[in-house]
Formats: structure tokens, C-alpha cells, sequence
């Protein structure tokens, strides 16, 4: 097999097999194939699109390039979840505790952010101590003792993914959707779960901007999962608007914890119920909460109740963090300014600019323009309010927590005018926009 033929057959349009799929995968791996060459497949992929079997053979040959977990000596049925990442989403700190609190074992690797604000693993990070990066034994045996555990993903997994995604950067070939899916996917598949909730977002504070494109790039992850037979479903969740209050790592963990306690803000306690409900719909064969409905009860008392925020703290401890940060949340870092904005003019609020709230909270150094950048952990922003809200002049609207004057003045320049007012009321903004059933795929 030659790679310039297939780079040729792919630019006229047509579908590679499996076998050249996996010698390409197989040999870009191992250093055989060149990049030029892989750059240019990877165009003609930009261009020409791949079919839901080329798709699925793709994910699968990266997902096959390095160590495929086996989480069976932890649990019968390992469930996972996803987020295409958005402003303020501190989603999994909530959602896994709660799962686990439901005695479904969390075994899960996940992702740092580049970009506005961390990821997962550096909101973690805020609690002193807190250790992701685990040995794989130490893994298991966390997960195994606490039920939960959430590491750093190995840099055995999905290797292929890595060195293609670096490569993708520099060419102008990360927007392509069956590059997109199979990236993601094939890192999901590697890390051993048999159900998988896609959390997709659309909106301003997202990757994906509208319905359409988050719908298509949910079914085509949605379909590599089914025909690798997970059971799969994904969420279409609307960030035109901060989900929740808090933006930034240690106020979004403060922020978990009160959502845990039963106390989180209305839009993200009722976002982590759901999230929820379908990944203990997936895990519930057999149980009450085996039906969406029932699943999403049990899954709103148990949070009301404060009843999940003991699988957090367990979590916590057996990753050496410290618990008391969590008891207390003050004790976490905390940035030496705070800077209150307020309302400009009287009405409801027709916009809340997600994407100008993660780039001022960006400036703020909440999170990365390069992959090696340091985060300060105590700073970000909080909005107080949400679009529908009727507001008069001088009413509290975010507060900026910065730790120098210079990064606060740069963060106020960088929010503008991230308010837009309407002089008539308006609707909220829905959280959900749909669901992509792998059941009906
Ligand atoms: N996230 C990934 O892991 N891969 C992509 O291609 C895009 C987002």
C-alpha cells in the first residue's frame, strides 16, 4: 500500500477501506509516514469528508494505537462522560459525585483546557494537594476504595489522536467533523467505558456555534459509539450564557460544593441533573432509575439532599487533596481583589456574552493561551445573573476576582459592553436544545 494513492483516492472523493485506514494510522504512529504526507490526507479528509464507516474506522484505529483500558476488575458497567467545554462548566465535579453517589463506580480520565478557562484536572487542581496524576495501580485502587477517581488522561491512550491533533493545529484541519468526532471518540473508547453521555454545546461560549453543527457533530459521535457498541447519548446544552455563576478554577469548585450541598445556582443544579439522569439511565440496568424519568428524580433529591457531596470529599482524600478546602470552600485560593459590576441601564438582560466573559476571565490568568502556560487558580469572574432577568440601573451584575490592578483593568477592557439590555421582557434561554439517542441511530 503506498500513501500517496491514498492521499489521491481520498482528494477524488472516494472512501477509504478499513485496511488503508489502518495502515496509514499504523504508520504515521510509528514514525513511518512523514507529516507532509499525513498533511495532505489530512486536507483531502477536510475537504472530502469521511462516510460513517470510514469514521468509525478511524476512531477505532487510534483508539487501537496505544493501551485500551480494561475497568472490569473495577465494575461491570463503567459509564463515562464527555463535554465539548464551555464558559463556567464545572459540570463533571458535580455530575460524577452524584453518579457515584448512586453506587455506579467512576473510573474517568479527563482533558486540561486550553483556552478560557481550565479544564476539569485544573479545577482539581485549586484543592491543595489534590493528585492527577496517579499511577494506573493507584488508580484502580482509589477507584475501587472511593468509588470515584478522576486522573489526568495517560499519554498511552489514543497516541495516534496526539501526534494527528498536533498536526492538525499547524494546518489549518482541526474543523472537520469526522476529524473532530474520531478524535474525541477514539480517546472515550480507549478509556474503557460502555456508556458514554456526550455533553455537546452550542453557543457563543462554545466551539460549536449553532444547532446544526452541534447536532451533526453529536450523531456522528453518537454513531461511532453505537457501531463500536457502547450505548451512547448525547446532550445538545446551550453556553450562550456562563452555566452557572462561577468562571474560574477555585470559584467553580466552590461553586460545585455548594451544588453538591444542595445549594447551587437553579440553571446548573438543574444542568447536572440531567447529565446525570442519562448516565444512570445507561448504568441502571435493572434499577429504579433504569428510566430517564425515575433516573431524573432520584437524581434531583439526592443533590437537594446534599447526599453526593460525601463521594466528592471521598474522592478528594483518596487523591491526597485537602478535605478541609472542600468542607470550608474560603479556605480555597482566593484572588486579592474583588471589583463589582453593576448594571447600566433599567430592563431585562437580552444577552450575556459568554465568549467576552471567558476571554476577560482569561486575562485574569484563569486559564492558557499556550499549552504550558501556569494558571492562577483564585481568579475568574462571577455573573449573577442571567438573560430574561429584569434588572433596574445599579444592580449587581458580575464580580471580578483579580489579583493585580493591571490584569483587572486589562479583564474590565476585554469585557466591554458583555451586557445587552432589551426594554421588553424576553424568555430565559433554554439549557437543553435536544438529545442525540444512539438507541434510534
Ligand atoms: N477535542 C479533541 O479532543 N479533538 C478535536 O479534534 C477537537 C476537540
Amino acid at each position: 500500500m503506498r500513501m500517496d494513492e491514498l492521499i489521491e483516492k481520498k482528494r477524488e472523493g472516494q472512501a477509504l477501506t478499513e485496511s488503508e485506514i489502518r495502515f496509514f494510522i499504523g504508520g504515521y504512529t510509528a514514525g513511518d509516514i512523514p507529516d507532509y504526507q499525513m498533511a495532505a490526507l489530512l486536507m483531502a479528509i477536510y475537504f472530502q469528508g469521511m462516510n460513517r464507516a470510514e469514521t468509525v474506522n478511524l476512531t477505532m484505529a487510534m483508539a487501537e494505537s496505544g493501551d485500551m483500558l480494561d475497568l472490569s476488575d473495577i465494575c461491570d458497567y463503567a459509564v463515562d462522560k464527555h463535554s465539548s467545554g464551555g464558559v463556567g462548566d464545572k459540570t463533571s465535579l458535580v455530575v460524577l459525585p452524584l453518579v457515584a453517589s448512586f453506587g455506579v463506580p467512576i473510573a474517568k480520565m479527563s482533558g486540561r483546557g486550553l483556552g478560557a478557562t481550565g479544564g476539569t484536572l485544573d479545577k482539581l487542581e485549586s484543592i491543595s494537594g489534590f493528585n492527577v496524576n496517579l499511577s494506573e495501580a493507584e488508580f484502580r485502587r482509589v477507584a475501587r476504595e472511593a468509588g470515584i477517581v478522576i486522573v489526568g488522561q495517560s499519554k498511552s491512550l489514543a497516541p495516534a489522536d496526539g501526534k494527528i491533533y498536533a498536526l492538525r493545529d499547524v494546518t489549518g484541519t482541526v474543523a472537520s467533523r469526522p476529524l473532530i468526532a474520531s478524535s474525541i471518540m477514539s480517546k472515550k473508547l480507549a478509556a474503557g467505558a460502555s456508556g458514554i453521555v456526550l455533553d455537546v454545546k452550542l453557543g457563543r461560549g462554545a466551539f460549536m456555534k449553532t444547532l446544526e453543527e452541534a447536532r451533526a457533530l453529536a450523531t456522528a459521535m453518537v454513531q461511532i459509539g453505537v457501531d463500536a457498541g457502547r450505548d451512547m447519548v448525547a446532550l445538545l446544552s446551550d453556553v450562550n450564557q456562563p452555566l452557572g455563576v462561577a468562571v474560574g478554577n477555585a470559584l467553580e469548585v466552590a461553586e460545585a460544593v455548594r451544588t453538591l450541598r444542595g445549594e447551587g445556582p437553579p440553571d446548573f443544579h438543574q444542568h447536572c441533573v440531567e447529565v446525570a439522569a442519562h448516565m444512570l439511565r445507561l448504568a441502571g440496568k435493572g434499577e429504579r432509575w433504569s428510566e430517564l424519568a425515575g433516573a431524573r428524580a432520584e437524581a434531583d433529591r439526592v443533590l437537594k439532599a446534599g447526599a453526593a457531596f460525601e463521594d466528592l470529599r471521598r474522592m478528594v482524600e483518596g487523591q491526597g487533596g485537602d478535605v478541609s478546602q472542600i468542607d470550608d470552600p474560603r479556605k480555597l485560593p482566593q484572588a486579592k481583589l474583588r471589583y463589582n459590576l453593576h448594571a447600566r441601564a433599567s430592563g431585562y438582560l437580552a444577552a450575556i456574552l459568554a465568549d467576552q466573559i471567558a476571554w476577560a476571565t482569561l486575562t485574569l490568568g484563569a486559564g492558557r493561551r499556550a499549552k504550558d502556560d501556569e494558571i492562577d487558580h483564585a481568579v475568574g469572574i462571577e455573573v449573577h445573573c442571567n438573560v430574561g432577568d429584569a434588572v433596574t440601573a445599579g444592580d449587581l451584575l458580575m464580580t471580578l476576582h483579580a489579583n493585580d490592578e493591571a490584569s483587572l483593568q486589562a479583564a474590565l477592557d476585554e469585557l466591554g459592553a458583555a451586557v445587552e439590555y432589551s426594554p421588553a421582557p424576553l424568555e430565559p434561554l433554554p439549557l437543553f436544545h435536544g438529545v442525540v439517542d444512539g438507541r434510534e441511530l
